[in-house]
């Protein structure tokens, strides 16, 4: 068995395998599909959301086919996405523009389910009748599902979230429901939901969408399954000792994003079939050099910006940095890192406020800053995940002196 066809970081073809279950998001997600309303499904880069909606749709046997938003981007146009994710490519189209259709558009707007009749309602209802009625040719009866990919890649642009509301709106119809077709609606940002709010019919928009649970990191047992089935397959053998150290390593390093830890442990398998002997818990140095400079090369220069260049007999700076990393909250206020702080460095921490707040200022401003500062609620906020990744992975305690010491990863 090859590392690479173990080890998948970016591969978009589930390897059943690899694949870890996530009972309670497939759970959530086969109800909401076989469910009255349209499913939004959300979570950060890499944590697994098509894995999650190929494996459990498959499995359940539930035909479904992929348009890709960030497409629709550059179609300007969903529609156009839908209709080549719908019909088959070098299919003719059989029917022109027809009367009756463009009586329906009509009839839609007249009954006020269109918000308005402009160019692209006409424009819209008659492709998709087609690709939908193209779709329900080639699939048998029940529900059928079309996802709509990287939602966030057309966020930005109202008209593509207007025809988005028109589409979902649309499929509610008479007339569009008897194609039986659920959207699953896939994206990065939090709240998709308000993603809507600016669009026009908000609310029988969001009448007609169930937002499911985040797809989050995975849990440490997840990223132990995760770790034994990969070597396994590799038969490299971890003892009863190191798989939960290793495990544990790679979860709070990644913390738990699905594509880092398959990152991770390729390079920890590298490592390994490397040299002779098989695993060694010496070989994780040369792992995290290695996942940080694929992944985190500039999260990691980003983060030596910050740091205390002088050596100081305290670098407070590099202990409030340090403690960054170690917090599991999103966002924090400085009193969080202040106590967080006397936790971990109760040699030289003192009663007063050290600092703490234009430490946190500073990190906060400058070309590159690590965080960012919400001025309203005093509350800051890591501005990418890999900055905590990198911070974790290269910044430790020096367990004589207590101080924080960076590994250098020479590049
Ligand atoms: N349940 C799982 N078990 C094992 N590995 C997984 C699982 N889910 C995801 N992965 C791994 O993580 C990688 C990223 O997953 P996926 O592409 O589904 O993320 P995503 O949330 O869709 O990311 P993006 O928002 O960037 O599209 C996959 O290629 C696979 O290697
Ligand atoms: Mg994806």
């Amino acid at each position: 068995m090859q590392i690479s066809s173990v080890f998948t970081p970016r591969n978009s073809d589930v390897n059943l395998k690899m694949y870890v279950p996530r009972l309670n998001l497939e759970n959530a997600l086969l109800r909401s599909v076989n469910g009255t309303m349209h499913s939004l499904l959300f979570g950060d880069s890499g944590n697994g959301k098509s894995w999650l909606y190929k494996k459990v749709l498959e499995q359940n046997r539930i035909p479904y086919a992929i348009a890709n938003c960030a497409n629709a981007s550059r179609f300007k146009s969903i529609t156009e996405e839908i209709k080549s994710a719908l019909v088959p490519s070098g299919a003719a189209h059989k029917t022109g523009y027809t009367e009756n259709k463009e009586a329906t558009v009509k009839a839609l707007v007249a009954e006020g389910k269109l918000a308005h009749q402009n160019q692209y309602a006409v424009q819209v209802a008659e492709p998709l009748n087609q690709a939908f009625s193209a779709f329900r040719q080639r699939v048998r009866s029940g529900t059928a599902v079309l996802v709509l990919d990287n939602l966030e890649s057309i966020f930005k642009s109202s008209e593509l979230m207007d025809e988005l509301a028109d589409i979902i709106i649309l499929l509610d119809d008479a007339r569009y429901a008897v194609f039986n077709i659920k959207l699953l609606i896939v994206g990065i940002p939090n709240g998709t939901l308000e993603y809507f709010s600016k669009t026009k019919n908000m609310e029988s928009v969001a009448n007609r969408l169930e937002e499911l649970p985040k797809v989050a990191g995975m849990t440490l047992p997840q990223v132990t399954t995760l770790l034994a089935n990969g070597f396994k397959l590799l038969d490299i053998s971890l003892s009863k000792e190191d798989l939960p150290f290793v495990a544990a390593h790679i979860h709070h390093i990644t913390m738990g994003v699905p594509q880092r830890v398959h990152e991770y442990c390729e390079k920890l398998a590298y490592a390994v079939s490397d040299q002779s002997g098989g695993f060694r818990r010496e070989l994780l140095i040369a792992a995290d050099r290695e996942w940080t400079r694929i992944g985190l090369r500039q999260a990691y220069t980003v983060m030596e910006s910050h740091l205390n260049s002088k050596r100081t007999s305290i670098s407070r700076r590099n202990q409030v940095i340090y403690v960054i990393g170690q917090i599991k909250v999103h966002q924090f206020e400085s009193n969080t890192i202040l106590v967080k702080l006397r936790e971990t460095f109760p040699a030289t921490t003192t009663d007063t406020g050290m600092g703490v707040g234009s430490i946190l200022g500073d990190l906060s401003t400058g070309d590159s800053p690590l965080l960012s500062k919400n001025t309203k609620t005093n509350s800051f906020r890591v501005i990418d995940p890999r900055f905590v990744m990198c911070i974790r992975v290269a910044l430790f305690l020096d367990p004589t002196s207590n101080s924080v010491e960076k590994k250098s990863f020479a590049y």
